[in-house]
């Protein structure tokens, strides 16, 4: 529960760390771990819009994620598919919207082909946005987005000038997001694995012990108490 009086942030990022390593401490194959994460990104997301927060952000798959095993890629890349027949069916009734953020170009075409459905679905809804961080890397999205300004700026389309740090995020994958107030990462790593670097810098950042699988609605409540405790300065006094 939330105490009354507490102000819910407007954008929380989660970077859903730490499945493999629950199922290999039950003596379970990675899989089965990725299979409990994708229950907890259920629970999470209805419990985020059961509290009425406008964007939840949750980190999926990286652009460094494709090093692992052939099978642990396929298995994760088929509960997204699953996630994204799902949501096709029940988006709208929740009034929930679906972003995908990364580079789709390298995502098989079954997946984006219900990307693009769950895009048009998403202009009926104005409740909870999430977006869906797959084949994303920050470095990688930085990348893409200054090769895009450079062929506008070699069309005579922007003006070196006219580039300011606005436009630039105008040009992210996470162009009309708001930057996040909190990203919460589980799974007991203290570091940021080229999430969201750009739009992170005034973000408050909160570690948790817990594996993904373990996180709860009950932990995401404390990281909001938390957070509504911080003195945000924005480099001011
Ligand atoms: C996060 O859990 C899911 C993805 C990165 C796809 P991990 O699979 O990284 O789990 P650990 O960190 O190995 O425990
Ligand atoms: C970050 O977790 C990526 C996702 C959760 C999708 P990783 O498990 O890939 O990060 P590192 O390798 O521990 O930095
Ligand atoms: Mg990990």
């Amino acid at each position: 529960m939330i105490p009354e009086g507490v102000k819910i942030p407007e954008h929380i990022a989660i970077v859903m760390d730490g499945n493999g390593r629950w199922a290999s401490s039950r003596g379970l194959p990675r899989t089965a771990g990725h299979k409990a994460g994708a229950e907890t990104f259920r629970r999470i997301a209805t419990h985020c819009s059961r509290i009425g927060l406008p964007y939840l952000t949750v980190y999926a798959f990286s652009t460094e994620n494709w090093k692992r095993p052939e099978a642990e890629v396929r298995t994760i890349m088929e509960l997204l598919r699953r996630y994204l027949i799902e949501a096709r069916e029940k988006m709208v009734q929740e009034n929930t919207a679906l972003r995908i953020i990364g580079d789709q170009s390298r995502l098989p075409e079954p997946l984006r082909a219900l990307i693009r459905e769950t895009d048009e679905l998403s202009k009926r809804t104005n409740g909870l946005r999430v977006n869906v961080c797959l084949n994303y890397g920050a470095r990688d999205e930085i990348t893409r987005a200054v090769r895009a300004i450079a062929r506008d700026a070699a069309a005579g389309k922007v003006d070196a000038g006219e580039i300011t740090a606005d436009y630039i995020s105008s040009r992210l994958d996470t162009a009309g997001i708001p930057d996040p107030d909190l990203i919460i990462r589980p799974g007991a790593e203290h570091r940021l694995s080229n999430y969201l670097l750009w739009q992170a810098a005034y973000a408050e950042l909160y570690f948790s012990d817990t594996l993904w699988p373990d996180f709860d609605e009950e932990e995401l409540d404390r990281a909001i108490v938390w957070f509504s405790t911080r003195k945000r300065r924005f480099g001011g006094v």
